[in-house]
């Protein structure tokens, strides 16, 4: 579980102070399928970069399964990003000269697993994703919505507990990225890996099952559609 407790963060800009988080409060249980919405500014980006211990806040804390991550140091931050958090982008920021399954490879390279056990989890879950003919291609030959899938198999094939997702429709045409949400649905389903994407894209919010709205820095709305729905 995710825990944000009156998280603030402020971004010095010259001598000028900028609240983009003004006291966030919020509760994500493992398992959840969350977009976080709101408009360009409104601190989404923030707020996922702190959940994923790219940033820290300025006021507040984070807790990730009970640990306070104010409370651990760069190298235990990093573990944790390595074991536990995959992360998506809205640029999909592959490595251009490795092939889908090199990129597949590299968070296990550093997860330092054996050649061979990498080799069919890489497969498995390339195949999962629906580029099971595209393994050796590299992201030039490949399309927005393929290039998504090789860094969603990315984010995935070490078995992080929380995948987080900084807009990943926003470069993908509207079929496109219904495509790539109903992908993730899927995989959030059969994995029962955390999902929480940043969106200000109405079609992600029809996908999610929770939507949390900020507005300014502040959470305005929250959301949980019942069971059985969306
Ligand atoms: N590194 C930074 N320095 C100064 N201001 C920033 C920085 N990053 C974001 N901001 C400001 O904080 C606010 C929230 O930004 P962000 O979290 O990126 O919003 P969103 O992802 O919802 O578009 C915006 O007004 C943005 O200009
Ligand atoms: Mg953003």
């Amino acid at each position: 579980m995710v825990e944000a407790i009156d998280l603030h963060k402020d971004y010095k800009i010259g001598k000028v102070l900028f609240p983009a988080l003004r006291g966030i409060d919020i509760k994500i249980e493992n398992g959840e399928f969350t977009a976080i919405a709101g408009p360009s500014g409104s601190g989404k980006t923030t707020l996922l970069n702190i959940i994923g211990c790219l940033d820290v806040p300025t006021k507040g804390k984070i807790l990730i399964d009970g640990t306070d991550i104010s409370e651990l140091g760069s190298k235990e931050k990093a573990e944790l990003r390595k074991n536990q958090i995959g992360f998506v982008f809205q640029t999909f920021n592959l490595i251009p000269v490795l092939t889908a399954y090199e990129n597949v490879e590299l968070p296990l390279i550093l997860l330092d697993m054996k050649t061979d056990k990498r080799e069919a989890k890489i497969v498995a879950l390339l195949e999962e994703v629906g580029l099971g003919e595209f393994i050796n291609r590299r992201p030039n030959e490949m399309s927005g919505g393929q290039q998504q899938r090789v860094a969603i198999a990315r984010a995935l094939v070490k078995d992080p507990s929380m995948v987080l997702a900084d807009e990943p429709t926003a470069n993908l045409d509207s079929t496109t990225a219904k495509e790539i949400l109903a992908l993730m649905q899927e995989l959030n389903a059969k994995h029962k890996t955390t999902f929480i994407f940043s969106t200000h894209d109405q079609l992600v919010m029809d996908y999610s099952r929770r939507t949390v709205n900020l507005r300014d820095g502040r959470i305005v709305e929250d959301k949980t559609k019942p069971r059985g729905q969306g």
